[in-house]
């Protein structure tokens, strides 16, 4: 009796042949990578699902010679090449299992895969747990790491050269992922992030994969987006700063748009700017802040690793930006002071540097209803549903009498769905 019941927990919690995996019931993986177009691919026995959000399919739907040797199916390890120099593998994915290497792009096995791994990577182990890329900058070289046991090889991608380092505080990882310039080892149905130098852990680790990783019901942060077609987006506000984070807003939600590599993401916007609970109408950024417009309120928070809100914050517009009503979008200019607010069809120009704020023009726009706008070295950008408008400047736009005929927003620029 006890016998059975334990038997039929072990079968639930781990594949029998020819089960299909869930990863919602808590799996461990064999291997993670994120593909040449950033969709991250999670690798289970034979089967594989593609990004956090993805349907579960067999491997060799996309990967079809993984099992002309190999009866198993099973990839050991994963990681997307990064290489600054030209070798022309910048982006190729790479797939161990046991003693060999497929290397592979759009889904093609490349001429003379797959090789021994030590032909492409001499001095790391065959039958490998996990690997993962990283880059220069992250790493002191452009590296792949190696994981076998508590082991790591530190494989240099210039000089081919290997270090082996021990972790064991670091719990066996079974696969390895670089997610938006963080490193995370995955153990059991958990994962731990690490520092790829030091494989330092800090903070409140493991946590558990199906919380962040992919979409369970019952886990997560209350993220419950699903990508909106084009046609259909309705953004609140739209952001770039001076390092080049590019933010979207629609209704709860945010996005970063400049991490294409790492696939785009949706969050919680409470996740990074936990005292704007209630969505934004207008968000602009200027000298390393972030301003961010709801109502009749400005919040501004300083931006450094994390944001934080400035002490007397949020305050009115009027007070703020000697502005009243609805605002429809605002945006700053790179290099500029001046932050143009759009209210309905009026553009108001507030200097930034001067005390009190002052509107300086009022001018009127060939358009209303605008939901966001961005300013950057391509000129103007304002988004009206799923269409958007292009002025070279600001100047062009107060001057044009009538709109530029609209464009189709593309999931290219917004991460929609075409
Ligand atoms: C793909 O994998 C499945 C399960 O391992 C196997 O049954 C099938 O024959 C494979 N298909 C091809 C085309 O190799
Ligand atoms: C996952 O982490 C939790 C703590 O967050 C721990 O209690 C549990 O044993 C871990 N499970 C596995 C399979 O690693
Ligand atoms: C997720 O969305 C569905 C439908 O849009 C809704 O019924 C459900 O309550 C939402 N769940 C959460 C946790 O927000
Ligand atoms: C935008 O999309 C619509 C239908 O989806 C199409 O009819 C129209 O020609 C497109 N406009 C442009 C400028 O591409």
């Amino acid at each position: 009796m006890g016998t059975e019941v334990i038997l039929s927990l072990y079968f639930f919690g781990n594949i029998g042949d020819g089960a299909v995996p869930d990863r919602c019931k808590g799996i461990e993986f064999d291997a993670i990578t994120p593909d040449e177009k950033g969709v991250t691919l999670f690798f289970k026995g034979d089967h594989l699902w593609k990004g956090f959000h993805g349907s579960i399919q067999l491997a060799n739907e996309s990967f079809k010679e993984l099992d002309d040797n190999h009866h198993i199916g099973h990839v050991d390890a994963s990681f997307r090449m990064h290489n600054t120099e030209k070798t022309g593998d910048h982006d190729h994915i790479y797939l161990f299992l046991d003693d060999k290497v497929f290397r592979y792009y759009n889904e093609n096995l490349e001429d003379g895969y797959p090789k021994e791994i030590q032909e492409d990577f001499p001095g790391v182990p065959s039958h490998l747990d996990a690997a993962v890329e990283c880059p220069k900058g992250e790493c002191i070289a452009d590296s792949v790491l190696f994981f076998k046991g508590q082991d790591i090889h530190v494989y240099d991608v210039a000089t081919k050269t290997v270090k082996t380092k021990t972790w064991s505080h670091l719990p066996v990882c079974t696969s390895a992922l670089r997610w938006l310039e963080h490193y995370y080892c995955f153990h059991g149905h958990n994962f731990t992030r690490f520092n790829p130098v030091t494989g330092e852990v800090s903070g409140g680790y493991p946590k558990d994969a199906r919380s962040y990783f992919m979409k369970c019901a019952g886990f997560g942060h209350g993220g419950n987006y699903s990508t909106p077609k084009c046609s259909e987006i309705k953004l609140d506000a739209i952001t770039s700063d001076d390092p080049g984070k590019t933010y979207l807003f629609s209704g709860p939600i945010y996005m970063r748009l400049d991490t294409k590599r790492d696939g785009l993401h949706a969050f919680p916007i409470t996740r990074t700017w936990k005292e704007v609970s209630n969505g934004v109408d207008a968000v602009f950024s200027f000298t390393n802040k972030i301003y961010m417009i709801k109502d009749d309120k400005v919040y501004i928070y300083k931006s450094a690793a994390h944001y934080t809100l400035i002490e007397g914050y949020p305050k009115t517009l009027k007070d703020e930006l000697s502005i009243e009503g609805h605002v429809d979008s605002a945006f700053v200019c790179p290099s500029e002071n001046m932050v143009y607010i759009i209210q309905g069809n009026t553009m108001r120009e507030v200097d930034l540097t001067a005390t009190p704020r002052v509107v300086t023009q009022d001018l009127p726009l060939p358009l209303s209803d605008i939901d966001a706008g961005l300013c950057g070295p391509e000129g103007i950008h304002l988004f009206k549903g799923g269409l958007y408008y292009h002025y070279e400047s600001p100047m062009t736009l107060a001057l044009s009498r009538i709109a530029p005929f609209p464009q189709n927003i593309t999931s290219a620029m917004l991460g929609c769905q075409d």
